[in-house]
């Protein structure tokens, strides 16, 4: 018996790196499983079948069930057409997992216009369109369903280089929360993944020289967890993934400080008391 037996899931950008290792994961669990990819290089230029197909060859080769799909995230039509693979392949969607993504760093200085539009397009427009396109189906089903968002702790925390990326993945971050909430009636959870692992987008980092603990595999449990029967009514919620080390991130609202006569703070004030203002307890 498979985690996954019976069920049916798309994953975006699973002709490589962490969403290969999701999909053969899923199709080991029993799922038949799309596999979306189009084929870009790193900073989303060039296109290629091939991709998606040897990853669809592989699962196929270990007794798994899976079709390719090489459509892009980044339009509404890709977006119904991923949609439309999996009804015709498989007849349902019960799992949705966004991680297609591509990376043009710069400093924010350097960035221009066109790498900021690239990467927002296809980490927040994609994961917007293909999550309304996801949950429009699941909700024509009738069972519920998941969605797995990709994040990253760039978006969560902020990182040197990475403006345009830093804000489409924490964009994901407020969509996760908002779909959350308003896809609970549905029973649909939405659910953000946020990995560290060696793959092409990140093998000339340092961090991932000599660490051959921060593989693909070692993320792709927490995002079988997101989108399996195991994560229960769970919703909203960042799974933070490296290597043997599995975490999460949370937006912390402090208790803060009430003026004592109800008045509006002076900007002085503020500065006063700034510590008390900030300070997370407990
Ligand atoms: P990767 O480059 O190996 O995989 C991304 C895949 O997305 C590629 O196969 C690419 O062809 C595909 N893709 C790009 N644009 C697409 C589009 N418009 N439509 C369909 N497919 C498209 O990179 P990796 O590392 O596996 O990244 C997977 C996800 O994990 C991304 O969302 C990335 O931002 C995120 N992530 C990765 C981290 C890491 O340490 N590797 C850290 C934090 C987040």
């Amino acid at each position: 018996m498979g985690l996954m037996d019976g069920k049916v899931v798309v994953i975006t950008g699973a002709g490589g790196g962490i969403g290969r290792a999701e999909a053969l994961l899923f199709a080991q669990e029993g799922a038949r499983v799309v596999v979306n990819d189009l084929g870009v290089d790193r900073d989303g230029t060039g296109r290629s079948a091939s991709p998606a197909d040897r990853v669809v060859e592989e699962i196929r080769g270990l007794g798994g069930e899976a079709v390719a799909n090489h459509d892009s995230v980044t339009t509404a039509e890709g977006a119904q057409a991923i949609v439309a693979a999996a009804v015709e392949a498989f007849g349902r969607i019960d799992t949705w997992i966004n991680n297609a993504g591509i990376l043009r760093d710069r400093t924010l200085l350097k960035l221009a216009e066109a790498d900021w539009d690239a990467v927002l397009e296809v980490h927040l427009k994609g994961t917007f369109l293909c999550t309304q396109a996801a949950a429009r189906q699941m909700i024509r089903q009738g069972e519920g369903g998941r969605i797995v968002n990709t994040t990253s702790i760039s978006g969560m925390l902020g990182n040197f280089g990475q403006a345009n990326y830093a804000a489409a993945k924490a964009g994901i971050y407020g969509l996760t929360r908002t779909a959350g909430i308003e896809l609970q009636k549905h029973r649909i959870t939405v659910n953000a993944l946020a990995p560290i692992a060696r793959t092409r987008m990140t093998e000339d980092l340092p961090m991932f020289h000599n660490n051959s603990s921060l593989t693909p595999e070692h993320v792709a449990p927490a995002a079988l967890f997101l989108g399996s029967p195991l994560c229960g009514e769970r919703t909203g919620y960042v799974l933070a993934v490296a290597g043997a080390r599995m975490y999460a991130y949370k937006v912390v609202e402090t208790e803060g400080k009430f003026k004592d006569n109800n008045q509006p703070w002076t900007a002085q004030e503020i500065a006063d008391h700034w510590e008390s203002i900030v300070r997370v307890r407990g």
